[in-house]
């Protein structure tokens, strides 16, 4: 998204996909004959996928060729190996861009956690994560050169000694295989340890590298629990990492369907005249889940829907879908137009009946029977954490007063679905018999975040038949269908982002911050209000989300 993302040249040592001519690229002199025969491995591998890939996809163009952006040398270490999010998300992410070529040869990760692991637990480990969840086919030779940049440090986040000896690996790895002190620390750790492992890089000299090369902190939302928290976790951060090497993750700006809204919008003529106050009737954000919280009682009782998804996910998704256009892709101009939108959402007047939020009961999904919220592991049975949540807001500037954003997310819903929907005003006059348009809806501008990735217009059309009969129909863009091959995973994308050093994706302290300004007032509103209502596992939520919107006339999309 940044002219940085622009085709560029390689480095010198990565794992490569092929130039422009289809020849491999040199590969650098430090290589060893095994490392060069995997190199060539995969150079052949992509190149296979590449020209299937093209010659399958007619809406390929054949001139694009290219160069993958790839890492230059560098470690990552993570904490919190033993955690959901690095089995299921980080370490397959990392083989995946392994598989894709992205990473140098010498690329190398260090799992930090309390456990008594030698490196060859953690690899296994890390070889079960990929086995079970990588996106791209297992292949032997990518996992063997991965292996071997495979180290563990095992310890406390509080034990000065183990840092000690985590520092001490870092530099024995730059020396061993060339990462040349360019070192990304993950935090995947519940934010309550962020302080001190902070404090711990900072006391072993690890946040600041020499000259020449660079540090980097990964930091997992929750970013704080309000706006004084993350103020204050803000503080603690920047007190050791300057904000350029503060990379903040959404995962949701990582998804492909999310980064498309702005080529929707930016890249087109088509959108930008109609998306304005002069068009648009509302807008709807839904992000439905039907899983309930699983194992993570500790981290989402307290914590609730709303603070959990809204204040990031889905506000990044009103400030994509209500921003103006930035002057370029770089992160300022990108970040500084997201701001205005949060600077500029407006609560409505009455919390009561502008929000509403819920908490599952025992139901039925997928044809099983599934418990209520507070027989959940871990949940005590007078929880008022909400588990659904749904806002109306507005946006209080020219291009939006007057449009509501409707915002609604929950878990145990009827199904998985995320969307926004951009609801348009029905037609000023209509010249057809009013029975023949009986049941013509709005028109609607749909972007399918998840699954079933794409864009569906919704306009009505002429009923063949001799009457003037006019009814909505679909018009469907699917990405699989497009462009034929698999997105790659948010985590990719964005952690090869903190390894290039690009930062468009990653929000910056001050839309957290204005993000938590909007949801404190709420959050303060409901406190006072008692339990949430229940609303059935398997059901669209809780019936005052219905009638929030009833009272504007409008109803939920039926997903
Ligand atoms: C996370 C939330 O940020 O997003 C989870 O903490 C939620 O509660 C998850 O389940 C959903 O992510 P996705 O990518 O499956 O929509």
């Amino acid at each position: 998204m940044t002219e940085q993302q622009e085709p560029q040249a390689p480095a010198d040592d990565a794992l490569q996909a092929p130039d422009s001519s289809g020849v491999a690229q040199e590969a650098g002199d430090e290589l060893t004959n095994a490392e060069r025969a995997i190199l060539a491995a995969a150079q052949a591998a992509t190149t296979a996928t590449t020209e299937l890939t093209m010659a399958a996809n007619p809406l390929r163009d054949p001139r694009d060729r290219r160069l993958p952006r790839v890492a230059g040398p560098c470690v990552l270490v993570l904490f919190g190996v033993t955690g959901d999010l690095a089995k299921r998300k980080l370490l397959p992410a990392i083989y995946d861009l392994g598989n894709r070529g992205l990473l140098p040869p010498g690329f190398s990760l260090v799992g930090f956690a309390r456990r008594d692991w030698a490196h060859e637990d953690f690899a296994q480990v890390t070889y079960e994560a990929v086995k079970e969840h990588a996106r791209t086919p297992f292949r032997e030779e990518v996992w063997k050169q991965l292996s071997e940049g495979i180290h563990f440090c095992p310890g406390e986040f509080g034990d000065d000694g183990a840092f000690d000896v985590l520092a001490m690996m870092l530099r024995e790895i730059d020396e061993t295989r060339g990462t040349g002190g360019n070192y990304a620390f993950y935090l995947s750790v519940p934010p309550k340890f962020f302080p001190l492992v902070i404090e711990q890089l900072k006391r072993t000299n690890l946040a600041k590298g020499p000259d020449g090369s660079w540090r980097r902190v990964v930091i997992e939302k929750p970013f704080g629990h309000d706006l004084k928290s993350a103020q204050e976790l803000n503080a603690i951060t920047s007190a050791v990492f300057p904000e350029s090497s503060v990379f903040r993750i959404d995962h949701y700006l990582g998804k492909e369907t999310v980064q498309n809204i702005l080529a929707l919008r930016f890249a087109n003529t088509l959108y930008e005249p109609i998306w304005n106050r002069g068009y648009v009737d509302h807008v709807q954000i839904t992000m439905a889940e039907d899983i309930g919280i699983g194992g993570r009682a500790g981290y989402y009782d307290g914590i609730g829907a709303a603070r959990d998804v809204i204040q990031n996910h889905l506000l990044q998704l009103l400030a994509l879908v209500a921003m103006e256009d930035p002057t370029s892709f770089d992160a300022d101009a990108l970040r500084r137009e997201k701001e205005k939108v949060l600077r500029a959402v407006k609560l409505p007047a009455d919390l009561a009946t502008g929000t509403a939020r819920g908490q599952y009961v025992r139901g039925w999904q997928g044809g099983e029977p599934v418990v209520g919220y507070l027989e959940e592991q871990g949940i005590s049975s007078d929880s008022a954490t909400e588990t659904y949540a749904a806002v109306k807001l507005e946006v209080a500037n020219r291009r939006w007063a007057g449009v509501p954003f409707y915002l609604r997310t929950g878990k145990r819903l009827s199904r998985r679905m995320t969307e926004v929907a951009i609801v348009f005003q029905r037609a000023p006059h209509l010249p057809f018999s009013k029975d023949d348009t009986e049941i013509l809806g709005h028109n609607a501008l749909v972007i399918r975040v998840q699954p079933d990735e794409g864009i569906t217009v919704r306009f009505g059309s002429k009923v063949p038949g001799t009457a003037m009969e006019v009814r909505d129909v679909n018009m469907d863009f699917a990405y699989g269908e497009s462009f034929m091959e698999s997105s790659p995973e948010a985590y990719e994308r964005l952690l090869l982002d903190v390894l290039i050093g690009d930062p468009p994706l990653f929000p910056h302290q001050r839309e957290v911050e204005l993000s938590w300004n909007i949801l404190d007032p709420i959050e303060e509103f409901w406190a006072s209000q008692g339990q949430p209502e229940g609303y059935a596992s398997g059901s669209w939520g809780p019936a005052s989300a219905d009638a929030m919107l009833a009272r504007d006339g409008r109803a939920w999309r039926r997903l």
